[in-house]
Formats: structure tokens, sequence, C-alpha cells
């Protein structure tokens, strides 16, 4: 994969190298390049990342301080524009906002549905007992639904139509973002679709999300027509085609981040103008690269690079691979939920496969605490295993 190595946006490395690179060609010793190089990385660091609680990270950077972590990769060189700093400023100062601990602390599931959900009954199963751990917003696009599960009666929030592939499917997801986001109990933000599934028991999928400070965005290079093939140059200068990513749209995301997405208005501008069905002849869909793109862009540390809903493209159409009731065995889901390593293939001729450990505070762990995409019919087996599989 072809992602920069993560010091390429580090504080140290950008700024210090030309430095180096410049002074080494003199014939100054070598301790003056190091103690000039250990300077500069200090007073950016200290520029950059003011209040720490730990001051010995202005001097080591990344490497030595586990909790360096809130940094925005610095503004490029280029002119920047107004907008530019403006939201550089927000982003970073939400990025440093201490993660409260509310004596409450939830998780919002967000469904994002055309209409009634076929899975509430399984649903109802993952969360009874947990009264007090999670809320639930239904997003239907098209129909009212109708809920057969109490705990999904009067969760529809106000809804638009989404056009697949559009810019209204993003500004669904903000919808719901914004919606959860005014009780300030939720915590992290789950954002699911009507043939979603979980994987695993409501403990292990709350400890799993909640103790850690990442966020789950799917996020990869593709660099063939499905990935930075749908760049346009009207993005530049602000979205640089190296910054180009793409994900699945399927994120779970902490508060903070949550916070971003509805502060951003320069980047989604950007990526409702130009990234669309359509544009410049090709098609480009913002729920696949908006997201990925933006938090490649300012917090690449802050989000693990996998999205914890599980899909398998190994058939290789347009559309995953989809589960009917014969296909739900207790194998089948034993076999996903043991997988610890994401994949991602890219969309040219080489079709690269991507594989990487899913590191969960630099753990191995299994990826994936929910699974689409299921039939309808799939129901009564899924209800009927769900203790069974659920329990590991
Ligand atoms: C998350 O961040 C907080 C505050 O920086 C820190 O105290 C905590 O240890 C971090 N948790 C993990 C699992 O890294
Ligand atoms: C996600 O990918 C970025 C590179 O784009 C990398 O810097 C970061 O460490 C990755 N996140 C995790 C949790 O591994
Ligand atoms: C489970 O995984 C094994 C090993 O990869 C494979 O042979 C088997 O077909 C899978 N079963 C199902 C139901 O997906
Ligand atoms: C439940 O899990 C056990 C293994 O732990 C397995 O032997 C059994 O067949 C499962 N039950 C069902 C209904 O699949």
């Amino acid at each position: 994969m072809k992602i920069p190595p993560f010091w390429q946006h580090g504080i140290g490395d950008t700024q210090m190298m030309p430095v180096s690179r410049h002074r080494s060609s003199s014939r100054r010793p070598l301790w003056i390049i190091v103690l000039v190089s250990l300077v500069c990385v200090s007073l950016v660091g200290v520029y950059i990342y003011p209040q720490r609680h730990h001051p010995s990270c202005y001097f080591f950077a990344t490497s030595f301080c586990t909790s360096f972590k809130d940094w925005l990769p610095p503004l490029p060189s280029r002119q920047i524009t107004d907008e530019e700093i403006a939201s550089h400023v927000v982003f970073r100062d939400i990025l440093s906002l201490p993660s409260i601990h509310y004596t409450n602390p939830k998780i919002a599931f967000l469904f994002l549905t055309p209409g009634t959900l076929p899975f509430e009954r399984l649903w109802e199963k993952f969360f009874l007992g947990h009264e007090d751990r999670f809320s639930i917003y239904v997003h239907a696009s098209r129909e009212k639904p109708v809920h057969v599960s109490p705990l999904f009666m009067n969760k529809d929030i106000h809804s638009e139509k989404v056009v697949w592939g559009k810019i209204s499917m993003v500004d669904a997801e903000k919808r719901l973002l914004a919606n959860a986001l005014q009780d300030t109990n939720n915590q992290h933000f789950v954002l699911l679709s009507d043939s979603c599934v979980p994987l695993h028991s409501f403990d292990f999928v709350y400890s799993y999300l909640m103790e850690t400070n990442n966020s789950f965005i799917d996020c990869f290079e593709d660099p063939g027509p499905h990935g930075t093939g749908r760049y346009s140059e009207h993005m530049s200068p602000e979205v640089d085609k190296g910054d180009w990513r793409k994900g699945a749209q399927w994120f779970s995301m902490k508060r903070q981040h949550a916070l971003i997405v509805l502060a951003d208005s320069l980047y989604y501008t950007k990526f409702k103008l130009y990234c669309k069905p359509g544009m410049e002849g090709r098609n480009c869909y913002s729920d696949e690269h908006y997201l990925p793109t933006l938090f490649h862009m300012i917090d690449p540390l802050g989000i693990a690079n996998w999205s914890v809903t599980h899909v398998d493209w190994s058939e290789g159409k347009w559309h995953p691979k989809a589960y009917r009731a014969q296909d739900v065995t207790y194998e089948l889901l034993k076999n996903i939920t043991s997988i610890d390593e994401s994949m991602h293939v890219t969309s040219d001729a080489k079709k690269t496969v991507i594989k990487r450990p899913c590191l969960w505070n630099g753990m191995k762990r299994p990826c994936y605490l929910f699974a689409r995409k299921f039939y309808p019919e799939a129901l009564d087996n899924l209800v009927h295993l769900f203790s069974n599989y659920s329990t590991v």
C-alpha cells in the first residue's frame, strides 16, 4: 500500500527534513545539524502543541510519546486561504478537547434505512438489559418505518430523501450525527444500515468502541479508476490528489470526530461540488471518499483504517455478497468474527490486495462488530443463533 509513512505527516519530519538536507551540504560538524534539528522540532512542537500534559513530548515527537495524538498535520507551505486557517484552528481545538467521562456514557446507534428495519427483533436481543448505555436514531429516507420493537418506537428523526451516491447520503449521515450529538452522553456514534446485524454481545461492542480513542473509519489509497481516478482537479489545492482516500461509509466515530464532521464546511463543499455521479464524465461518490479523505488529512493517527462492519466483496461483483437464510450458519458467523486482518483491493489492473492486522490499542483483535448484507429472510436464523455466536 502506498500510504505515506506516518512521519510524513508528523510535526518533526516535514518541517525538519529540508533544513537538515540543506545544512548537510555545508562542512559544519554533525552535532550542529543535530542540535539545530532538535531545536526546530521542539519549537514546532511548542507552537503546534501548546498545552501538553507531557512537556518531554516537545522534544521527542510522535515516536516517543504515546499520548502525542491530538495534533494536526501542519498546514501546507503554499498560500493558504482564510477558510483553511479557520478550519485548521477549529479542528485542532476540537481534537484537543478532553474526552469528558460522563456519568453515563452511551453509544449512539444511527440507522440509515429506506424504511422498515427488518432486524429489529435481533437488535432487541442485542440491546436488552443495557438500556442506559445506548441510544437509537433512525433516518428513514423513503417511507415511515413500522417498528416491532418498543426500543425503536419514537426514534425516527426528521429525514430527507437519499439518492445513492449523491451528497444527500452524506447529508443524511450528518443529520443523524447532529441529532445524536444533542445528547451529551453519546460518546461514540455507529452508522448502520437496514441490512446490518450485530456479531457480538452488547458488552463486547461497548468496550471495543469505548475503550479506545480511535474512530473506525475505513480508509485506504486506491490508485485505480475507482479511487484516485475519481479525483477532480477542481478540489485542489485544499484537497491534494495525494491525500485522496477511499473507504466504505459505515463508520463508527468518537464524539470529537463527529463534531468535526458537523464543523467542516470547507471540505464538505468541495465534495458536494466536485465529487458526484457524472462529474467530468466519471462517477464520484462522496459517501465513499469524503470522510476517509477528510480524516486522513486532519487526524490520520486518530482513525483505525477499517470499518467495524464486515462486508464480503470477494465475489468481485458490483454489489457485495448478500446472505440468504440458508447461508446463515454458525460456521459463517464464526468465520466472520474470527477475521483479524482488514483487506482492501485496489481497482487498477494490478488489483493489489492490501492486508493489515486489525490493531486495537496496539493489539491484534477481531476486526468486526457488525456485518452486512443480510436478506430479511435471514432473521429467524440469526435470532436463533445469536446467543450462541455472540458470546465470543
Ligand atoms: C485516551 O486518551 C485519554 C486522554 O488523552 C488517555 O487518558 C487514555 O489513556 C487514552 N486511552 C487509550 C486506550 O489510549
Ligand atoms: C491509519 O493509516 C494512517 C496512514 O494513512 C496511519 O498513519 C495510521 O497509523 C493508521 N491508523 C492505525 C490505527 O494504524
Ligand atoms: C469458513 O472458512 C473456511 C476457511 O476459510 C472455509 O473453508 C469455509 O467455506 C467457510 N465457511 C463459510 C460458511 O463461509
Ligand atoms: C453453539 O455453539 C456450539 C459450540 O460452542 C456448537 O457446538 C453448537 O452447535 C452451537 N449451536 C447451534 C444452535 O448452532
